[in-house]
């Protein structure tokens, strides 16, 4: 895990909660129109947006309110009660990697995030499609 680095420092004090707020939010704006993945998800995304924001937070080396409130993430077992193929995985993957292009980062720290996200995807399938 990359929180901390020589080149970034730590990305979420570079950020700041506004660019992970916005990020979220462009990136559910895009799941909801997306049937394939908007079955998936509650009717309300309001606690679905609430949790990912504070998630991201935490793993780029903000303050860790995600945990103190919802425990060890444990991704890969959370996504367990969905049923997630290579398709959901690549449909996930493509509105992420909108989101944060549309968030005009420095090219390398955009690509490090990307990769990040790829690989945390990859990791959350867990049903051959
Ligand atoms: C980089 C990959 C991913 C990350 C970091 C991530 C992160 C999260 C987080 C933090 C939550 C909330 C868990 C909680 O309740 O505390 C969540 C929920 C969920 N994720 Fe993911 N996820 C990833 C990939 C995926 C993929 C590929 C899918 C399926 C297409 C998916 C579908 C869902 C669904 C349906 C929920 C439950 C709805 C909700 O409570 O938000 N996720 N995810």
């Amino acid at each position: 895990m990359v929180t901390n680095n020589v080149r970034f420092g730590n990305v979420y004090e570079t950020l700041g909660k506004d660019w992970f707020v916005a990020v979220i939010d462009r990136f559910y704006d895009k799941v909801e129109t997306d049937d394939l993945l908007r079955r998936l998800y509650p009717q309300d995304l309001t606690e679905s947006r609430d949790h990912m924001v504070k998630f991201l937070i935490q793993f780029w080396g903000g303050p860790t309110t995600y945990s103190d409130e919802r425990g060890h993430p444990r991704l890969r077992m959370r996504h367990m009660p969905f049923e997630i193929g290579q398709a959901e995985r690549d449909a996930w993957m493509k509105h992420m990697r909108e989101a944060v292009q549309e968030g005009n980062l420095q090219a390398e720290l955009e690509q490090q995030m990307l990769d990040y996200f790829e690989r945390a995807a990859t990791h959350t399938i867990n049903t051959a499609s």
